[in-house]
This record gives C-alpha cells, structure tokens and sequence, in this order.
C-alpha cells in the first residue's frame, strides 16, 4: 500500500514542506529509506523501528521504502521521524486507511520510547508549513508553544506517537494549542530601566541619541561607572518591537535553539553580550550545519562587546561585514545560507589596562606608553564604525549617595527615539532609498539628507581644521548631527546640533590623536 504523509524541513532559517511517501509490499522483511544522507538514515531508521516497538505497535513484516521528497534539496537533523513513522503507519492501517494525511505537517524527533523529542526551528517550519496550505501543524510538546505564535494553522502538542495516532484516528483527539498572544501582552516589557541609572547625564544622551540614528557607540571609563549598565538598558530605549521584526528574530533564535522554553515569540530586542575569548565563527556564524552567530542573535537589539580591547583582532575584524551588509550569507557545498544581522554595536573599555587613566583622584599604574598601546588595540576600522564616543567619569559622592530627581524612565526616551526615527523615515521615504536609520546614510544621502545651515557650515569649518578631522570622521559628525536634529523636530540642522555632535566625537582626539 502507498501512503504519504508530510513534515517540514530547514535551511537556514527558512522552512520548506517535505514529502514523506512509503510504500509496503508483501514481500521479504525489510526497510529501506531514501532522501536522507547516509548516516542520518542509519540513525532515523533504527529509531523509527524500535519507537514503533516501544509504542506497542508491531513494525509491520512486509517490504517498507520510505523515500523523502524533494530528493535535491539537503535534508537534514531528525525532524522527520515522526512523520516517517506515520507514513508507515498509514500504509500498513494502524491509522485508518480513510483518514487523510493531506494538509497536515508531522515534525519531531522520536525517543525510543516513542515520545516526540523537541527540534530547532519550528516557528520557521510552521511558518513554512502555513505558507504552503498546510491548515494542521503537530509538533513536539516542547516546542508546540514556539509554533503557536503563527495565526491561520492549527498547532497540536504531540507528546507521543500512541497518542498521535489515536488523535489521527479520531480515537482521542488532541486540543489545539491555543495562541497565546504572548506577543502583545509581554510587548516590550523590559525590566532594565533607565531609571536605575544614577547621573552620567552626558551618557545617556548620547545613548538617546545613538538609539534614534541607530548609531554604534563606544562608551570609555574607570571601572563601575555604569557602562555595562547603560549598555544592557539599550534594548528598552529603541523603538518597539515590531511583530514582523520579532518574526525575523524569533526564527534566528529558533534554528540556534536559543529560544527561552515556553516562548512563542520573542517580545523584546534582543542583548548579546558574547566574551572575548569567542571565536570569529561563533560570532558570524557558521559550522558544517551553518548556525547563526552572535552578530545574528543580536538581529534587531544590541550587541555588547564589554573590554573591547581584549577581543582579538581576528573578532574585530569578521564584525566589518556584517556591519555593513546586515546579514551574514555563509557558503557551503550545497548552497548558501543567509542570516539577517541588523544590530546596533556598543562597546565598553576602560581607558587603560588598570582602569584609571585620566581619573581625578585615583591614581593611574601604567607606564605611559601602555596607555598608548593599550588604546590602540582598537583598530581604526573599528573606531571607525563606532559614530558616537563617550566617557563616563567616575560618579560624585552625591551622585551615588541621593535619588537622581531628573532621572527618567526608559518609556520617556524611548518615546522621543520613536518620535526622531519617525520624523527621518518621513524624510527617507520619499526618495526611494533602502535606509532605517541615520547610521545607514552613505555619502550620497549624507550630500541629501545633512545639510548644515550657515552658521553650522561655520562651526563645522572650524572644527575641521582645529581638530585634524578626516573626510570620514567629518561624515560622521555630520550623521549625528542629522539624528540630534531629528530629536530635535529640526528639518534644518543647526550649529548648536553640530556643536553637540563634534563632542560625541572629541575623544578620538583625546585618546587616538
Ligand atoms: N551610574 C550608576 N548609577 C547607579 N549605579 C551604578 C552606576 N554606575 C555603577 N553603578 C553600580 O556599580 C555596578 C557596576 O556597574 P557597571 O557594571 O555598569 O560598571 P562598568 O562601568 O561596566 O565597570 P567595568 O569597567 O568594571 O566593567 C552596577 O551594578 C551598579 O550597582
Ligand atoms: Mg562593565
């Protein structure tokens, strides 16, 4: 007898149907599966036999092939067996011959046992799976909750194949997941707040201001000033979390495996803070079954690099491209894979290797020229690519001591950051360029987009000459200079907007002159 049922599978982060087709003759035992390379179908078949076993159903004695279609594209991981095990269980009757498999999508790893083990990737299958037609997706328990959060298919929790066969069979039906809307509810709730962080008012200006440009920032200070800590409430300044962007960041997460259990969707942007003994892959992502790297897991939040000077210059370096491309396409045999990587960079050094260099009243350790070469571990491509630097002084006795009045909520900043990102994406739009933010603007939409007014132009000259500034250090300040104005509800930018943009960047000079 010939069956067929259907699964997803997964290439990079997209999902595509698969085909599972078995035939049954009554002929000498055997089983024999095509479509998947070799050692995987050793693998799937000795589990698919002993969970049909455990799951008190006999392997049916008769010639089994089971051939999984398309054959030309790479099939990888044990997301099929459950629907291999159906298939079979289809043509032999154990489900009924008349109960059609036709718009439903099997995914999931068997156990031995016969229980459906979780896999990476679901909300990317399933997505695939709705896009396809399909109208009923059965995943495993574990992961059922991540394939709820696409609306049009019904998602069950299949926690064995006993059990999936008496639901097939309409014998004991399963309930649908229900969709949770985790999404809306949890929406943006971030529990890191602004709020906590006590003054360095000059700081979180220039995070405000690096969050409404989506600008890189490298932020520089003694230790304990509250650089990490400003960094890591990045993610709740920037605007809110789209459910298209949050699609895109929750398929990444899913094919990582990096998805908190029990989320369907990913609700706020995500904070990478990898360490500096990471390795190049592990930050662009790759492997023979590319994985998505740091740079990726970060797609629409913040990457932290914290001591930046410690990551070699082989990290450094991989970062350039996926800066600028915002997505990573890593090649192998059997094609290419692209992982979307939009992030906004931060990164975090102390001044010198003991930490006080250029501190008012504690005492600096380093030689002189250790400051210099310390420093100049940060490439100049890299200083390069970070528009805003700041320094964040060691806090006042009554800075720490009292309750910062002024201080505001994160919820307050981010809603100006939503007001300027607006205001330039009104700007961009009209003129059919494909630019999110300021920091995108390349010299054409600087020559558009940035010009200053007089007195401006005047300041800028100035500062051209008395600061050495080179062509692109002069872009730079003039797309900050842009964002602060968009803060600002200016269409014109104005000299007191330069003036503020030329500080964000005076310690290039005081540091790297
Ligand atoms: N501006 C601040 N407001 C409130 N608390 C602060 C501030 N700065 C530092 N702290 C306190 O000090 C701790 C350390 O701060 P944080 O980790 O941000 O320092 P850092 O600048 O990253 O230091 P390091 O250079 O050692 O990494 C925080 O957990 C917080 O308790
Ligand atoms: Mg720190």
């Amino acid at each position: 007898m010939l069956s067929a049922a259907y699964s997803a599978g997964l290439y990079g982060i997209e999902g595509f149907p698969v085909v599972v087709e078995c035939n049954q003759k009554n002929s000498l035992e055997g089983f024999e599966l095509v479509g998947l390379p070799d050692l995987a179908v050793r693998e799937a078949k000795e589990r698919v036999r002993t969970a049909c076993y455990n799951s008190g159903y006999p392997f049916p004695f008769s010639r089994i092939t089971v051939n999984l279609a398309p054959a030309d594209r790479k099939k990888e991981g044990s997301a099929f067996d459950a629907a291999i095990l159906t298939a079979i269980f289809h043509s032999s009757g154990v489900i009924r011959r008349d109960v059609s498999l036709q718009g439903r999508c099997i995914v999931g790893e068997l156990s031995l046992s016969g229980d459906l083990r979780g896999v990476r990737g679901i909300l990317c299958m399933c997505v695939a799976a709705k896009e396809n037609g399909f109208t009923e997706f059965y995943a495993p328990v574990e992961n059922a909750v991540e394939a709820a959060a696409v609306e049009g298919i019904r998602v069950y929790a299949v926690p064995n194949m006993r059990a999936l066969v008496m639901h097939l069979n309409g014998e004991a039906p399963l309930e649908p997941v229900r969709n949770e809307k985790t999404f809306l509810e949890g929406n943006n709730a971030y529990t890191e707040d602004f709020i906590d962080v006590r003054g360095q008012t000059m700081a979180k200006r220039a995070m405000e201001i690096a969050a409404a440009g989506g600008h890189n920032i490298l932020l520089i200070g003694p230790p304990g000033t509250g650089k990490s800590m400003l960094a890591k409430r990045l993610p709740s300044i920037l605007p809110p979390l789209t459910f298209s962007e949050a699609i895109e960041t929750t398929k990444i997460h899913s094919v990582a495996g990096t998805l908190p259990a029990g989320t369907s969707l990913l609700s706020v942007r995500p904070f990478r803070a990898p360490h500096h003994t990471m390795s190049p892959v592990s930050l662009v992502g790759g492997g023979v079954n590319p994985l998505p790297g740091e740079v990726s897991l970060a797609d629409n939040g913040v990457l932290f690099l914290d001591e930046l000077p410690e990551f070699p210059k082989q990290v450094t370096d991989a970062l350039r491209q996926p800066l600028e491309d915002r997505r990573v396409t890593i090649t192998r045999a059997n094609g290419r894979v692209t992982f979307p990587c939009s992030f906004m960079l931060v990164g975090a050094m102390n001044p010198c290797r003991c930490g006080y260099f250029g501190h008012p009243t504690h005492p600096c350790t380093c030689k002189a020229g250790d400051v210099k070469r310390y420093i100049s571990r940060i490439s100049g491509p890299m200083l390069d690519r970070m528009d805003i630097q700041i320094e964040l002084p060691s806090l006042r006795y009554e800075e720490i001591s009292s309750r910062d009045e002024h201080a505001e909520p994160s919820a307050v900043i981010r809603e100006r950051v939503t007001r300027a990102r607006e205001f330039a994406r009104r700007r961009m739009e009209g003129s059919g360029r494909a630019v999110y933010c300021n920091a995108q603007l390349d010299a054409a939409g600087i020559h558009a987009f940035c010009t200053p007014d007089a007195e401006a132009s005047a300041l800028l000259a100035a500062a051209y000459d008395r600061m050495g500034l080179s062509a692109r250090g002069y872009d730079r300040i003039l797309r900050v200079a842009r964002t602060i104005a968009d803060l600002d509800g200016s269409e014109q930018i104005r000299a007191p907007h330069v003036a503020e943009a030329i500080q964000l960047r005076s310690l290039d000079r005081k540091y790297w002159g």
